[in-house]
């Protein structure tokens, strides 16, 4: 059979790019825009045929080797074949398409802000645990697979995350742990602690807890092992995360973005803002020390209760309304507030949020998104609902990676 040549157009969310041959649509993986590649068929997904490159022929002047031994097996990065400055160049484009796909124009102003390093940047970071040849190793599911890749090195993570991962297969080794699952590791940006919670298979842990983390400090003499919550600081302020609470993994860029909403927002001291899935109240925080008060409402109990400890570690004007955006903001009444910024997962706000949102019809909303799809879906409900989207900004929060993070500063009405 003659072999599969695609030449693909245009980036697709997800890393893939595009390209059609015979009327037929491909995702075509490990190519870029303006490519010759030969491809072999990898199934379909969500209706498209997909394909992986296997040879380049034509190769796009972007075109770079892939840094990790892994690049084209993991499921982690997409992007490692592409420049860095291309990388965002592609986010923009995925971006403004699916901007214009929803009926809005991305701002040709809008920056595309990316990292001076964009490498060992997350401080998070989550490991599959498996039993390979009868010993622990951790690692990532393979591309689009469930089976797990363990890996010895990921060169986006904080090296003290990848230096740690040994010694807590040793010492499951040693210890001839069972029913492991997964490793969550985050790292202090700014101490030597290190939070770690081990998932394991079935209702109890089948393995002594204490005596597995002493064995794994012993053989981590540089770090420092916490099991419970960590410290973040950033500008003079400082939090405590836990495990079961989000945080934002990309610590330098998280700087960026938080510095872009907040100047969106411009929030002066008289300003009564609301936080909408406020986490553990970074955002909500960080406004209310430029002088705002702030109510901040989030679903997850845990994380309502870590953002009430931080409000008071830094002694700024921030309440928690728990319960989810779509039901609390029910109980608040108009003129309350003069301005919103908002964070919601990837999926977005349900379209009740959105539509309490247009029913206060508060001066200005700052919406941060990590996923361009829902983003531009909630925006121009929102503008059907009488906002005008006044700037844009795109902050590369996952270099390497598919995933885009975007923030929207809107106002009500005007020309
Ligand atoms: C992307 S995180 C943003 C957290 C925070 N803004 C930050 O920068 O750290 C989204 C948060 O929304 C919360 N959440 C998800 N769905 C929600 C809902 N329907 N109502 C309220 N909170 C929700 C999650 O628990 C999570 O803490």
């Amino acid at each position: 059979m003659a072999p599969l040549i695609l030449r693909p157009t245009a980036p697709a969310h997800g890393g893939a790019a595009v390209a059609r041959e015979d009327g037929k649509v491909w995702l075509v993986n490990y190519a870029l825009p303006g490519e010759v590649v030969e491809a072999e068929p990898r199934g379909r997904q969500g209706g498209v045929a997909v394909a992986a490159a296997t040879r380049v022929i034509e190769a796009s002047p972007h075109r770079v080797a892939a840094p990790c031994p892994y690049f084209g097996e993991c499921g982690g990065c997409q992007l490692q074949h592409a420049s860095y400055s291309h990388q965002l160049e592609l986010k923009r484009q995925v971006v403004d398409e699916a901007w214009s796909r929803a009926g809005l124009r991305l701002p040709p102003e809008a920056p595309v802000l990316g990292m001076t390093d964009p490498w060992r940047y997350r401080i998070r970071g989550e490991f599959e645990a498996i039993l390979h040849g009868g010993t622990w190793r951790f690692g990532f599911h393979r591309l689009r697979s469930h089976s797990v890749l363990p890996i010895e090195t990921c060169a986006i993570h904080d090296l003290r995350i990848e230096q740690a991962l040994p010694a807590f297969a040793q010492a499951a080794n040693e210890m001839r742990l069972e029913d492991l699952q997964n490793l969550l590791l985050t790292a202090e940006p700014n101490g030597q602690g290190l939070l770690w919670r081990m998932r394991h298979r079935g209702r109890a842990p089948s393995w002594p807890r204490d005596e597995y983390a002493r064995r794994v400090a012993e053989l981590l003499p540089e770090q420092v092992l916490l099991d419970d919550a960590m410290t973040l600081n950033f500008w003079d302020l400082s939090f405590r995360v836990r495990s079961d609470t989000f945080v934002q993994t990309n610590y330098r860029q998280m700087l960026v973005l938080y510095r872009t909403a907040l100047d969106m927002l411009g929030a002066g001291p008289t300003d009564r803002v609301l936080d909408l899935y406020a986490g553990i109240g970074t955002i909500s925080v960080a406004v209310a020390s430029d002088g705002a008060s702030v109510t901040a409402i989030e679903e997850n109990p845990r994380a309502v209760q870590l953002g009430r400890l931080n409000a008071r570690i830094n002694s700024a004007r921030v309440d928690y309304l728990p319960g989810t955006v779509e039901t609390v903001m029910r109980r608040i009444r108009l003129g309350q507030y003069q301005a919103a910024i908002l964070d919601p997962p990837r999926a977005g706000c349900e379209p009740a949020a959105i539509a309490e949102l247009i029913r206060l019809g508060l001066d200005r909303l700052v919406y941060v998104s990590c996923e361009p799809s829902t983003h531009a879906r909630d925006l121009i409900a929102l503008v059907r609902g009488g906002y005008r989207v006044r700037r844009a900004a795109i902050v590369d929060m996952f270099p390497q990676t598919y995933h885009i993070e975007s923030v929207a500063l809107l106002e009500r009405g005007g020309a």
